[in-house]
């Protein structure tokens, strides 16, 4: 399932053409007539704009230049170069964009080194940020609007790309092709995400990753509830109970990294309206923080495996996604409910809005009892806490493993999909002790309401090398993130940078 907004066609060269708006990012103290962007401007046009600029404040303003010859160029001013760090710069990237949607232009160049920060990338690393983050500003989910009578009302996507750069050649081309189809990998997540629950049901969500199937070539396979009871997943048959809508267990099998490779496995939430069941949660805690995004760890880890088919990578994946949505109802499970999960352990529900952990459990369990995996990690809007521990910019990662989730947390921090772990012991397991049953759905008290959800997981996957990523806190995007509103994918990109990596 490719996003519904169409890739954008970038180019590759050393110095800009005849057409197209300059967009040009001008650092603190950086002269404009010596922008690359300019060099090859006629006299007339280059004095007008070094005349222009000239006494422009910039500092993150942006301002929209027509010139003589009839050009557009958009001046974008930046921090100054020492300063310029690699979060500075994808959010330069993502304003960049955004400015040309905001002045209608459909066709521009960028100048890399404008994007190029102070260390942490090398040029064709540059190349693939530019790509992945400019899909993601041109991203916007408008499905559901009517289409504005006038054509000058109709919002404006980038068709076209010319990135002048000094790094080139086949690997440069490769680096931009990648960072598109990660980008892509990221807004395909995002639409699925932003989806209203009732369109997003466990049937159509199973319906999407055959969709990524079909476009590329990754196996899927969907069973239903009868199969899912027959493997004895009573954590999943539990939160599904009281919904009419039937749960769906999806698997995604990519191998292409040899029959001796032991696979590694993504298991991705997948609760298609979280309501809270019986324990309801009020009105303002559903509508606000979108709880039919619930199911995006589902839509993250479907995309990574499609992704990893379409960049050709030789590594085994499978991503797993128990859904489900969870209502109330006179068939919903209780309070008080003991689930004989997969694994043989029951679950003493003393929440019914500690629902993920519940569905989790079992695909925890189906991974290491199908896939002898190398590696499990775990995406999942699962905890309002992570919000409170980490805040928006943020995921938490918890690994018990603290050396796994500190790898991630350095990678995250070169690619913007950021991650910080915390603490996971055994301690913990202290706060989940059930009265009757052999876990407990919530952690004692309120106190570290992230921990005691990931030290539940961990019940479930004590053999196995495990991440367990809680991206709650990044499930929609804020003021700062230059990113469309709704859903940012958080996880995608880390999950396959991560891949391509390790
Ligand atoms: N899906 C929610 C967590 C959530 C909240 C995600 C806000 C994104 C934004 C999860 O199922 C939930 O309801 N968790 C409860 C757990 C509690 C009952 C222990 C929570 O966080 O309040
Ligand atoms: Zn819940
Ligand atoms: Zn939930």
């Amino acid at each position: 399932m490719l996003s519904h907004i169409d890739p954008i066609k970038f180019s590759l060269n050393t110095a800009p053409g005849k057409e197209g708006a300059l967009m040009v990012g001008l650092h603190d103290g950086q002269k404009i007539e010596r922008h690359s962007l300019c060099k090859n401007l006629d006299q007339e046009d280059k004095s007008y704009l070094t005349h222009f600029a000239a006494n422009l404040p910039l500092k993150n303003r942006s301002h929209a230049i027509l010139l003589p010859g009839g050009r557009r160029v958009i001046i974008l001013g930046l921090p100054p170069k020492k300063d310029f760090h690699v979060r500075k710069s994808l959010v330069a990237i993502r304003q960049i964009i955004q400015l040309a949607r905001r002045e209608r232009l459909e066709s521009i160049i960028v100048a890399a080194e404008d994007y190029a920060p102070l260390s942490g990338w090398s040029g064709n690393e540059l190349l693939e940020r530019i790509a992945e983050q400019a899909e993601l500003a041109n991203f916007e989910y408008n499905l559901y609007k009517e289409k504005p009578k006038e054509k000058d009302d109709a919002p404006v996507f980038v068709k076209k790309i010319d990135i002048i750069s000094r790094t080139k050649g086949k690997r440069a081309e490769e680096a931009i092709k990648t960072g598109q189809i990660i980008g892509e990998a990221i807004n395909s997540a995002r639409s699925l995400a932003n989806t209203p629950g009732g369109e997003m049901t466990p049937r159509k969500l199973a319906a999407a990753a055959e969709r990524i199937g079909e476009l590329s070539g990754v196996k899927v396979k969907v069973l239903d509830d009868q199969e899912i009871k027959k493997l004895g997943m009573g954590g999943v048959i539990g939160v599904s109970q009281g919904s009419s809508e039937r749960p769906r267990f999806i698997i995604l099998e990519y191998m292409k990294g040899g029959r001796k490779e032991k696979p590694t496995v993504l298991v991705g939430k997948g609760v298609t309206f979280d309501s809270g069941g019986l324990s309801l949660k009020p009105s303002k805690y559903m509508y606000d923080p979108c709880m039919h995004m619930d199911m995006t760890g589902g839509a993250v880890v479907m995309n990574v495996v499609g992704a990893m088919a379409r960049l050709k990578m030789k590594k085994n994946v499978v991503a797993l996604i128990p859904a489900v949505e969870n209502m109330p109802s006179g068939s919903s499970y209780r309070p008080g409910d003991l689930l004989k999960t997969m694994s043989g352990k029951t679950i003493e529900v003393a929440n019914t809005d500690a629902e993920g952990r519940v569905i989790l459990s079992d695909a925890l369990t189906y991974a290491q009892k199908f896939y002898s995996p190398k590696l499990v990690i775990d995406v999942a809007t699962l905890t309002g806490a992570a919000d409170v521990a980490v805040g928006p910019r943020f995921s938490a990662v918890l690994s018990p493993d603290h050396a796994l989730a500190e790898k991630l947390r350095v990678l995250s921090e070169k690619i913007g999909d950021n991650v910080w772990p915390l603490p996971l012991w055994e301690e913990y397991e202290a706060d989940i002790k059930a009265p009757f049953g052999d876990v407990l759905n919530v952690g004692k008290g309120n106190a570290g309401g992230v921990i005691t959800a990931a030290a539940f997981l961990w019940q479930f996957i004590k053999e196995t090398p495990w991440a367990h990523l809680d991206i709650a806190s990044r499930m929609t995007a804020g003021e700062d993130d230059f990113l469309a509103k709704g859903s940012t994918g958080a996880g995608t990109s880390l999950l396959l940078h991560f891949l391509r990596k390790f």
